[in-house]
């Protein structure tokens, strides 16, 4: 059988993913009691980061130990990924030396060829396309909080990116829909983001037209990492994309607001809104942990039933 990754949301089925959110809800609940739980015992992460990070870094890291098996810490400034060695080389080489490895890079490209030339499962954390461990974990939440997302309705407000082609990507797996509305210039590229069809979302030049009648409210920086160079014409781009009360007040009563983090108060988000009651970003932040010992469980020893 062919290695399974995770380099975007699709590469796991709705069967699969019905179970990780069932498991991760029992993984999250043993950690709660303080219950060892060790399947991982001598296995060995690597961890890639061409990028920033501290919710990804801290969560395999810390979610590898606590599986009780160990992560390594990889970056392009000191390892000769960043002095031009393959990544087909680095690929064969990393893989034989340890038993999962998770890449943060610019192009899904580099992670689609990193896998091709992989032993071990490769996990996708973060990418210019897709950050498909961010949903896994923003999903998990919803259901802990509301239920079942099946038939739901998310507004994205903002810009188009990696994140935002994620929960498309699952809505189409999961068979929700997505009330996109960002800035003219910055809408979804349908092929960039990997999709099927057009069937679950639709795009609005409204914000508050997004937001209506939404069950969850969401959005990310104006500027992702690699596209810094772009922030003053995307300031000015986005000033009418702020989520705020009122984008919250169309939504449904019950609507919950979430943000990947790291968010900037007054950019794409108010302070009123982050830090209001719909908001769940430290859930969100807290699933990142869970939701990913759960997938690693899975990648590595397949379903479990303990
Ligand atoms: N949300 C997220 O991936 O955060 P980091 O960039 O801190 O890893
Ligand atoms: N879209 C953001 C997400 C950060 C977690 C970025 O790529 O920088």
């Amino acid at each position: 059988m062919s290695q399974k990754h995770f380099l975007q949301f699709r590469d796991l089925a709705r069967s699969e993913l019905d179970y990780l959110f069932v498991r991760t809800r029992i993984i999250k609940e043993r950690f709660k009691r303080y219950e060892k739980h060790h399947p991982l015992s001598d296995r060995t992460m690597v961890m890639i980061f061409e990028k920033a990070s501290t919710r990804t870094r801290l969560s395999f890291e810390a979610g590898m130990q606590q599986l009780g098996g160990a992560a390594i810490y990889l970056n392009t400034r000191d390892s000769q990924l960043g002095r031009g060695e393959p990544v087909e080389d680095a690929a064969q080489v990393i893989s034989r030396m340890c038993d999962v490895v998770m890449i943060r890079t610019f192009e899904q490209e580099v992670v689609e060829r990193f896998a091709a030339n992989s032993r071990v499962p490769v996990i996708n954390g973060l990418t210019n396309e897709y950050h498909p461990c961010q949903i896994l974990a923003d999903i998990f939440t919803f259901i802990e909080h509301r239920g079942p997302i099946a038939g739901k309705t998310v507004a994205w407000i903002g810009d188009s990116n990696n994140v935002c082609n994620t929960w498309l990507q699952a809505a189409e797996v999961l068979d929700f829909n997505v009330h996109v509305s960002t800035p003219p210039g910055y809408e979804v590229e349908h092929e960039r983001a990997g999709l099927f069809g057009t069937a679950h979302f639709e795009q609005f030049a409204d914000p508050m037209r997004a937001c209506a009648g939404a069950d969850l409210v969401t959005t990310d920086v104006w500027t992702s990492m690699g596209f810094e160079a772009e922030n003053e014409e995307r300031r000015k781009a986005f000033a009418d994309w702020c989520v705020d009360a009122e984008m919250m007040r169309v939504a449904r009563p019950e609507a919950l607001f979430m943000h990947c983090l790291p968010a900037h108060r007054g950019e794409e988000v108010t302070a009123e809104v982050i830090d209001g009651p719909q908001s769940v970003v430290w859930d969100e932040a807290e699933n990142r942990l869970h939701a990913q010992k759960a997938l690693m469980e899975y990648l590595l020893l397949g379903r479990i039933e303990d």
